[in-house]
């Protein structure tokens, strides 16, 4: 199922990337420091690879689903882009200053990708894992994210489960970052369609899911018209040493 879930990104590649939250700039800044040359890993259709872009730093993106590739390329025709996987990077040895895997670094095999990862690093270079959350302390998101569980796993993939640990890598640094996301009810649907655990579903929970989401959004009275989706970005960084 983990493999499945893995791969569960790209039949939803447009909704995906029209509807899943952005980066905050701070946090992507505070994994990657001065760094230039930054490798985004499992960029899928490039959410984060547009806030390094921002940043000014030269990113290549590495994906191995070709319909998130491809919608990539169609949004940041400009950014170097290849088919790869986190177990075998198509970099050179230490050729980047930044490795960054947004939303990404709980579905790669490890310790084989963090072999690659301090492989492809130069020493002083970062390794830096980002994900964003709904913030569940706000109650209506917790009873949100409860309502839209479903028999095939939960959607937080937070660091606490997922810290890198290798013989070349510094110790984990971690920081939350505060975001949002403005959203209807029905964009708000449609970013819980992409989610995996929504996603690879059966068909008929998948609906019910989603009409349940549907049906609790519109009962709450902050969600007529537009409405603030409360979110936390959390970031971890570790120097190669
Ligand atoms: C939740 S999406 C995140 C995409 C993008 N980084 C973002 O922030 O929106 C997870 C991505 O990881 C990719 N992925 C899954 N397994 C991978 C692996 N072993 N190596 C590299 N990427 C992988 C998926 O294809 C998918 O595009």
């Amino acid at each position: 199922m983990r493999a499945t879930r893995a791969g569960s990104f790209g039949a939803n590649a447009a909704t995906y990337a029209e509807h899943r939250p952005d980066y905050p700039a701070e946090a992507v800044e505070w994994v990657i420091g001065d760094r230039t040359r930054v490798l985004d890993l499992g960029a899928g259709t490039g959410k984060l690879t547009e806030r390094l872009l921002d940043l000014g730093v030269d990113v290549t993106a590495v994906e191995p689903d070709p319909q998130m590739r491809a919608e990539l390329t169609r949004r940041l025709p400009d950014v170097p882009t290849m088919d790869g996987r986190a177990e075998r990077i198509p970099l050179r040895d230490a050729s980047v200053d930044a490795v960054v895997a947004g939303q990404s670094f709980h579905w790669f095999n490890n310790p084989e990708a963090l072999a690659e990862i301090t492989r492809v690093l130069r020493p002083g270079g970062v390794f830096g894992a980002l994900w964003i959350a709904d913030d569940d302390r706000v109650p209506w998101v917790r009873t949100l994210v409860e309502l839209t569980a479903s028999s095939v796993g939960d959607p937080a993939r937070r660091r606490e489960r997922h810290v890198p640990e290798h013989d070349l890598l510094g110790d984990a640094e971690a920081k939350d970052f505060k975001h949002q996301q403005v959203r209807t009810v029905d964009s708000m649907v449609e970013s819980l369609r992409t989610y995996s655990h929504i996603a690879v579903a059966p068909e008929a929970e998948r609906a019910e899911i989603l009409a349940r989401a549907r049906e609790y959004l519109s009962g709450l009275p902050d969600s007529r018209g537009v409405f603030v989706r409360p979110l936390i970005c959390e970031a971890i960084r570790a120097i190669r040493i």
